[in-house]
């Protein structure tokens, strides 16, 4: 059975997504620790309440990047972490854990990179009036949302007229084809 760490500082509903249908096909993986950076955050709860390992953090306590995410290495390593899934982690991996999980790295961002890459990619897409948007689930290296694609799903907006309505199809297509990439990666 292999163990992943999620990375998530928002809601959770792409950590939710990913534990229930990692449970479903149980004999592949599990979600064995939430790595948070907000420890008030939703997905922290959704965590306590599955029973799941935790570790939370502040960033301001610390006055250099390297000193948690050393921190965070010694966690990954004592679970034994195979795949790190990041959703909603507000922060870019710095060197001391990228160097150690090389590959083993994925982010899930709300559109079709490398096209509005960086923050509020849905905002992005909405100003510049673009038909088709979509989800792209990719390796992280060291730059913001820059690392080799692994999958993709396109989402036609044309006949959407809110943002809400397509957050609301954005998330529908993460839920799905994030645990999906997940678990295709693991059995590889
Ligand atoms: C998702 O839309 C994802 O694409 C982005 O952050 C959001 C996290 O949402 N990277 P949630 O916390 O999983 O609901």
């Amino acid at each position: 059975m292999k163990k992943i760490a999620i990375f998530a500082s928002g809601t959770g509903s792409n950590f939710l997504a990913i534990n229930d249908a990692l449970n479903v096909n149980s004999n592949i993986a599990e979600v064995e620790l939430l790595v948070s950076d907000k420890p008030n955050s939703l997905v922290v709860k959704h965590a306590q309440k599955l029973n799941k390992n935790v570790f939370t953090f502040t960033p301001k306590d610390f006055s250099r990047k390297i000193e948690y995410e050393n921190i965070i290495l010694s966690k990954l390593e004592e679970h034994e972490i195979d795949l790190i899934v990041l959703a909603g982690y507000m922060r870019i991996i710095g060197k001391t854990i990228l160097s150690k999980y090389n590959k083993k790295i994925i982010n899930i961002h709300p559109s079709l990179l490398p096209s509005f890459k960086g923050i509020d990619a849905i905002g992005q897409a909405i100003e510049h009036k673009v038909k088709v948007t979509g989800v792209t689930v990719h390796y992280v290296d060291e730059g913001v949302d820059t690392g080799e694609i692994i999958a993709q799903k396109s989402l036609d907006i044309s006949s959407l007229n809110s943002r809400e309505e397509i957050e609301k199809e954005i998330h529908k297509i993460e839920h799905l084809l994030y645990p999906n990439t997940i678990i295709k990666l693991l059995e590889e």
